[in-house]
């Protein structure tokens, strides 16, 4: 099946709606689905959506309750995200974030009770808009060993960091682990190996074998610096923000109960230290330096962190975005038991 952008956020927002979320919610969930899915990221897409009405249903996800600020300074905030839908929590804690930025040089601004929110890169990108820099972290349910150890205990902890350029801003949005679950799960459904380094069994030992993958750890991104780096985001968007952290961390994977996570997010103005456009200049300037040097072997091009997604969501706004068939299926059977007709809305246009 493809879709079109605005034929996945109809479907989305139409969904939502229909279990009490609020316009404004439901377009900010389906914008930020929508955003995953044509940036490459179908984790974080349309994908999702079966998680988020689960939620709901069991009253774990809660439409239209409202954040709290529990604590606040100038430049600083603590939100209780009163278990709303992680990504409209997320947009109001960065909005709250931009606006410090815009008074005070910086905001930074902590989350817990909130859910999964999908793409870290959306709420660093809503900083680029205003010329801010954004810092977007969050964290997930244990699944990636520490360095040296055995068990699941670090989540696949977020890190985005959107910075404001020309002719495209720097986006780099990515996870700690090598892989994610997701692709360790998939490699299992069509029986396939997966390659070395994604992840360790039970007793330690790098596999290929996804069974004993998914029953074992994955493994943190570059190694001990990649775990050193994921330990510390644990610790911003989970102890510094009154969320969990380690084994504590549950409901981003299935939102069975209240889910414990956290999110820390940063706003940042370059006008605090120079002028907007001589910073634009300068970054202008080193992207500039990085594409015209020397190619390494095989590769005729480099790109800056937020390319290849870039890339992908001009193709897919012209071609449309490929649903896979379970997940238009798993939607279909959805949809039939809200009683909405996914075909109909999607022949809307
Ligand atoms: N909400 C959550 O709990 C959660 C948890 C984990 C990940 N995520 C999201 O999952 C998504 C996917 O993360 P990922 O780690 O699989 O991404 P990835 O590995 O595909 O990309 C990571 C980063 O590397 C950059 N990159 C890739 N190729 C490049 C190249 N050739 N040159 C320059 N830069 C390049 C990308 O632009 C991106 O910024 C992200 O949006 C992330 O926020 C969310």
């Amino acid at each position: 099946m493809i879709l079109t952008f605005e034929q996945e956020k109809r479907i989305i927002q139409t969904l939502l709606k229909k279990l009490n979320a609020s316009g404004e919610e439901a377009g900010i969930v389906a914008e930020v689905l929508g955003e995953g899915d044509l940036r490459g990221f179908g984790s974080h897409g349309i994908l999702r959506l079966p998680y988020i009405i689960r939620g709901i249903k069991r009253g774990t996800i809660v439409p239209q309750s409202k954040i709290k600020i529990v604590k606040e300074t100038l430049a600083t905030a603590l939100i209780d995200g009163n278990h709303g839908l992680g990504h409209h929590v997320a947009v109001q804690a960065m909005k709250l974030a931009i606006e410090k930025a815009k008074k005070h040089g910086i905001g930074a601004v902590g989350v817990f009770n909130s859910n999964h929110f999908g793409i870290a890169g959306y709420y660093a990108e809503m900083a680029i808009k205003e010329n801010l820099i954004g810092i977007v972290i969050t964290t997930t349910d244990p699944l990636v060993h520490p360095w040296g150890g055995v068990e699941p205990i670090l989540g696949t902890n977020a890190l985005a960091v959107g910075i404001p350029a020309e002719p495209i801003p720097i986006l780099m949005d990515m996870a700690t682990s090598v892989a994610s679950r997701g692709k360790i799960l998939e490699a299992m459904k069509k029986g396939q190996k997966i390659p070395e380094g994604w992840a360790i069994d039970t007793e330690g030992y790098p596999t290929t074998d996804p069974e004993k993958a998914a029953k074992g750890a994955l493994s943190p991104f570059g190694g001990v610096k990649g775990y050193a780096l994921s330990f510390i985001l644990e610790i911003l968007a989970g102890s510094l923000v009154n969320a969990a952290v380690g084994k504590e961390v549950h409901g981003t994977l299935e939102p069975k109960s209240f889910c414990t996570k956290g999110d820390f997010m940063i706003a940042l103005d370059p006008q605090a230290y120079t002028l907007v456009e001589e910073f634009k200049s300068r970054v202008k300037n080193f992207i500039v330096e990085l594409k015209t040097s020397k190619k390494a072997p095989g590769f005729n091009e480099i790109l800056v962190p937020g390319e290849p997604e870039f890339r992908t969501r001009e193709k897919r706004l012209k071609e449309g975005i490929p649903i896979a068939d379970e997940v238009w299926n798993e939607l279909k059977q959805i949809s039939q038991e809200l009683g909405i007709d996914l075909n109909y809305l999607k022949d809307l246009g």
